[in-house]
């Protein structure tokens, strides 16, 4: 069955005609949300600026996934590596992530199963105790899974599920020549997810910031100059159609 065409009404930033969203979709797409400070900056703003304007868009492109039939959808909001930014962007980013939380009602009724993953730890008590309700309260929803990486590492990451496993052989649960690729998956904040199909990273840079470098291993990547706050639904289509006419050999022939 063909899917729907659909574009985004009102886009100030859309000069392209809309693009056909193609038959064969990604299981799972990853979201590098990287150009906010930039896109301010380009308007002769503050960075903060740049973020909020990127949360909205966040926003759209998330329930616009849902939409057009995707199953999993990660955005990178914040890495282990942000807190080097200045304290007020850094309070600036996670004021935004906490309104989110609270408008986040609207995936729920949407029945899309919201997943946190990153070192919860640091955060606010308040940001931690809202996750955990939206999760629970989502964790039976079948449409799309969100997954939110927050305070975010691969590496770390990989390091938490390295302890798991750990404790698993101390307790003598696991024995070590037991441990498979699938018991480290299984051991990463996102066990039971599909890998990343299509990486998808915006602002121009060509590399994978520390997110999902596990699960990206046999990803597709797609990079373009256009900065997050500008990345809209019809470049998410023409990403799709890129995706769609490469060939995946994992390795075969
Ligand atoms: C991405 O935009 C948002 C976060 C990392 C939280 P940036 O803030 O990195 O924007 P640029 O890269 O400086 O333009
Ligand atoms: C990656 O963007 C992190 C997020 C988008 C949350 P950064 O802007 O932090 O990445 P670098 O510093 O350019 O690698
Ligand atoms: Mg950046």
């Amino acid at each position: 069955m063909a899917l729907p065409f659909f574009t985004k009404k009102n886009s100030q930033t859309q000069t392209d005609s809309a693009i056909a969203l193609p038959e064969v979709l990604p299981q799972h797409v990853g979201f590098i949300m990287d150009g906010n400070g930039r896109w301010a900056n380009k308007c002769g703003m503050p960075r903060k600026f740049g973020h909020k304007e990127g949360a909205k868009n966040f926003k759209d492109l998330s329930l616009y996934c849902r939409d057009i039939g995707l199953r999993n959808a990660s955005f990178y909001v914040f890495s282990t590596e942000n807190w080097k930014r200045p304290q007020d962007e850094v309070d600036a980013i996670m004021d935004l992530f906490w309104d989110y939380l609270c408008e986040a009602d609207q995936y729920l009724e949407r029945r899309v199963r919201m997943v946190f993953v990153g070192d919860r730890s640091r955060l606010q008590d308040r940001l931690q105790k809202r996750m955990q309700e939206l999760e629970e309260d989502s964790k039976d929803f079948e449409k799309m899974n969100l997954i939110l990486a927050i305070n975010y590492g691969g590496r770390d990451e990989i390091r938490h599920a390295t302890q798991c496993i750990a404790q698993q052989v101390q307790a003598g649960k696991l024995d070590p020549s037991a441990i498979t690729e699938q018991t480290i998956s299984d051991n990463l904040y996102t066990a039971g997810l599909p890998d990343v199909d299509l990486l998808i990273r915006p602002s121009g840079e060509l590399r994978l910031s520390n997110y999902l470098i596990w699960q990206c291993a046999y990803a597709e990547y797609y990079f373009t100059d256009v900065l997050w706050p500008d990345f809209n639904r019809n470049e998410l289509n023409k990403a799709l159609v890129d995706y769609a006419q490469r060939g995946r050999r994992f390795g075969g022939i």
